[in-house]
């Protein structure tokens, strides 16, 4: 293995009162129990930079200062910790920014991006797992890094490592699908199905073999998001349903499609007042499935839950088996390729401004942007 250059260039937050800046730090190097990754693609979040310009609407986002931002990313094995067993030196991993605690399951957090508030949260975010994916390096816990398959994944089935950075979107529905058994032929229905998750919940469902009843406002999003859709998958089955605030018409709108085995839901809190997800239980069929996955503090029609044997279930991200999993179901070629999975830009990390603008409003199905900070794969 080459040996890591003394420094490395990052994008470093100082502090939430200050701009971001692209700094040269000394590269961090393996100890017990991690891996340096050169990374080569970072995925920015569509509120990123409200996370770091200490924005009132995300105060919330505690974090250590001074750290290196980021989120989850996809590079190679530049350094492995003496305890490395699996892993190998050049190896193409993803980077998975949900850190767990290694002698607590309960306690977990996004690394660079919110340390949960927890004491061991806390602890680990601050003294050990601080630095995230903005950078030309990025120090991360072993059990972090998924092998992904290059050959097959860049060679033979010809996606771009940018593009594969998609995945740290599909995997967060992954999660919550998984989580309520979503099977092969079952109808699910995603709401809101015209944001960043609940597109990427269609792509996922759609992958897994079920069919899709995807939930709007937004009726030209929900109609790009069908062509794009149809566009990788043609035989995809996919219908779209406007929310239009009638609960119970909205309901006989889903009806309409026969019956709903089950649904997964993303809506942030700015929605929590609407009607859509009690929709959804008077729609669903006994003993139906719900993944909740949004910011909803709504109340779901209590009485129908008990009467038809709904199940629902809350949803934090995923496991580290679903990201496994997704990985593999990655390679057997299951989701498009190219334009058809993702319209992806990519910035440098010293355009980091004109970046976090662009990825507030490039969102919904197929759209990311990505840091690309070392140019070469
Ligand atoms: N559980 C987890 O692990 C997990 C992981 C990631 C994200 N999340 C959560 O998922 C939620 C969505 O995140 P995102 O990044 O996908 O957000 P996003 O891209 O901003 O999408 C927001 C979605 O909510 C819809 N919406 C907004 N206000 C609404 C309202 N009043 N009524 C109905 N629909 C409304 C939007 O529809 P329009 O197109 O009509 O505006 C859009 O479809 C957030 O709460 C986020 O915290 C949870």
């Amino acid at each position: 293995m080459a040996s890591l250059p003394t420094t490395h260039r990052a994008l470093v937050l100082t502090d939430k009162s200050l701009p971001l800046a692209v700094k040269t730090l000394p590269t961090p190097t393996a100890i017990h129990g991690s891996a340096v990754v050169e990374i080569f693609s970072a995925g920015v979040l569509s509120y990123h930079r409200e996370v770091y310009n200490g924005a009132e609407s995300h105060a919330h986002y505690s974090l250590p200062t001074p750290l290196v931002t980021g989120m989850s990313g996809i590079g190679r094995i530049a350094a492995l910790g003496p305890d490395a067993t699996a892993l190998q030196p050049g190896q193409l991993v993803f980077v998975d920014c949900m850190i767990r605690a290694r002698d607590d399951p309960e306690t977990a957090f996004l690394l660079a991006i919110h340390d949960s508030g927890t004491p061991g949260s806390r602890k680990l975010a601050r003294d050990v797992w601080r630095d995230g994916t903005f950078a030309e390096y990025a120090r991360v816990p072993l059990e972090n890094c998924v092998p992904l398959d290059e050959k097959r994944l860049c060679g033979e089935l010809g996606y771009d490592v940018h593009d594969l950075m998609y995945m740290d979107y599909l995997i967060v529905p992954f999660g919550g699908l998984r989580d309520i058994g979503l099977e092969p032929g079952e109808t699910v229905v995603v709401s809101p199905a015209t944001g960043g998750y609940g597109g990427a919940a269609v792509m996922v469902a759609v992958a897994m073999g079920a069919r899709v009843i995807a939930m709007g406002r937004n009726e030209a999003e929900l109609a790009r998001l069908k062509k794009h859709v149809l566009s990788g998958s043609p035989s995809a089955s996919i219908e779209t349903v406007k929310i239009t605030g009638d609960e119970t018409a909205d309901a006989e709108s889903l009806k309409a499609f026969g019956a709903i085995d089950a649904a997964i839901d993303f809506t942030p809190p700015k929605g929590a007042s609407s009607s859509h997800v009690k929709s959804v239980v008077r729609a669903i069929r006994k003993g139906g499935r719900i993944s909740l996955m949004g910011l909803n503090e709504n109340p779901i029609v209590p009485w129908l839950v008990v009467s038809k044997n709904i199940s629902l279930k809350g949803k934090l991200m995923y496991e580290r088996e679903d990201l496994v999993s997704f990985a593999k179901m990655l390679k057997t070629g299951l989701f498009p390729r190219g334009k058809h999975l993702v319209d992806t830009k990519i910035f440098s990390l010293e355009d980091w401004k004109e970046c976090l603008d662009v990825a507030a409003e490039h969102t919904g199905i197929g759209r990311r942007v990505v840091f690309s900070p070392k140019s070469s794969v």
